[in-house]
């Protein structure tokens, strides 16, 4: 038979169970912009509550709030119910199922606060239908619980509602949670980030971030990033969608930011289509076919006679096509006629040449074209936008 603290270490890995620490539990909360708002009468919510240190930090400096909390884990249910400084409304219940629906039906919160677990979960159809609900999409197999409780935590919100949230920091810097970073700039205002390394409290192992996001869209054009004794740094909704971390920014402002207008370059549009230049009967012609999103090398020994033709040391980008969007390559020798689907970029600077293509290789430049680019049919961008690509120069030795 398991001993009672053999069995409790399980639940502790199984159920993600590290409790936030009131220091941490007050620095989130104090992230909340109106601390007027908090004289209101409000429903607060914490759907993973443990033993309901971030109810106690609400209750501390709300006092009008009805407290509302669920577990999967009975004994921090008992927990709380015996805690003489808290009155919530407790549930256990799995909140990754249908109970939760059952429980909690409409947008009924002014807060939800939450430190989730950090796992993967099964995408149960459950999951999917209440995320799509919310306008979120997500297919597959597995789900990061952290993303589930986030959205969940959204969806139950009222409007103009605050949720205050410790996440860990793959959702601010995973390449693949870009979506979702995008679907929260998109729909929500996010208030505030606090980066906080890890253990520097009690309750947080690993490197985690402090958000707060108001339910409403957003008025404001930049997100701001806070890391304790460190000025406060803000950043464009496009940054975000590429990461959300004080540190990266940090490091990247070591770097001199440009765009490629900035750089003075031209960029060209070719005129000719496909079929224009298949009748001619050239070889030496690029399409968004012959460039790769890796970057291709071009050669030909060919010249062109044309009005726009791409010539050694230019950098041809794809202008059209969902598929095609972030597509790029350099002209290594020859000249090339180019098809009105390609841009060329001229730019006589070595130095800078190695800095653009470093960019468009980047996970920040493929996310940067994928989020400035328009249109239902075939997406496409815009010369003017083309010339807003930010550049980071100095960064080259890769
Ligand atoms: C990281 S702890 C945080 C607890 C508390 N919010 C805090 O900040 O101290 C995560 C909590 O989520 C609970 N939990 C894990 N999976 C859950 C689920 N599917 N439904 C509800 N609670 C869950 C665990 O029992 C644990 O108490």
């Amino acid at each position: 038979m398991m001993s009672n603290t053999a069995a409790t270490k399980q639940l502790r890995e199984e159920y993600e169970q590290f409790y936030t620490s009131r220091g941490l539990g007050r620095l989130l909360l104090s992230q909340i912009p109106d601390n007027a708002w908090f004289n209101k009468k409000l429903n607060a919510l914490d759907l993973c509550m443990g033993q309901g240190s971030l109810l106690e930090c609400v209750a501390e400096i709300a006092s009008y709030t009805s407290l509302f909390g669920t577990d999967i884990d009975q004994f921090n249910i008992d927990a709380v119910n015996r805690n003489p400084q808290l009155n919530v409304n407790t549930y256990c219940i799995d909140a990754t199922t249908p109970e939760v629906s059952a429980l909690y039906t409409k947008e009924q919160f002014d807060l939800i606060v939450g430190n989730p677990p950090f796992k993967l979960i099964r995408n149960e159809d459950f999951i999917k239908t209440e995320l799509e609900n919310l306008g979120y999409y997500s297919c597959s197999a597995y789900i990061e619980a952290e993303v589930y409780f986030l959205l969940y935590g959204l969806k139950l919100l009222k409007n103009n509602g605050y949720l205050a949230y410790i996440l860990p920091d793959g959702i601010f810097t995973k390449i693949a949670l870009n979506t979702l970073r995008k679907f929260l700039v998109d729909n929500f205002t996010i208030e505030s980030i606090v980066e906080i390394e890890p253990k520097s409290f009690q309750g947080t192992e690993a490197k985690t971030h402090l958000i707060i996001i108001k339910k409403c869209e957003s008025k404001k054009s930049k997100i701001p990033l806070l890391k304790s004794q460190l000025p406060t740094r803000e950043i464009s909704k496009i940054d975000f969608i590429n990461r959300g971390d004080y540190s990266y920014y940090r490091k990247a402002s070591a770097f001199k930011k440009e765009t490629l207008a900035s750089l003075k370059v031209n960029i060209l549009r070719g005129k000719k289509t496909k079929k224009n230049l298949l009748q001619m009967g050239v070889s030496n012609y690029i399409h968004t076919t012959n460039i790769t999103h890796n970057g291709s090398e071009l050669n030909t020994t060919l010249n062109a006679d044309d009005k726009i033709v791409a010539q050694k040391g230019d950098i041809v980008i794809a202008r059209v096509g969902t598929r095609c969007l972030g597509k790029f390559g350099f002209i290594e020798s020859g000249e090339f006629y180019i098809s009105d689907c390609v841009f060329i970029v001229r730019c006589n600077n070595h130095e800078n040449q190695k800095s653009i293509l470093n960019t468009l290789s980047s996970p920040f430049g493929k996310n940067w074209i994928d989020s400035v680019s328009k249109g239902v049919g075939a997406r496409h961008i815009t010369t003017s936008d083309l010339y807003k690509l930010p550049i980071v120069v100095g960064n080259n030795e890769n």
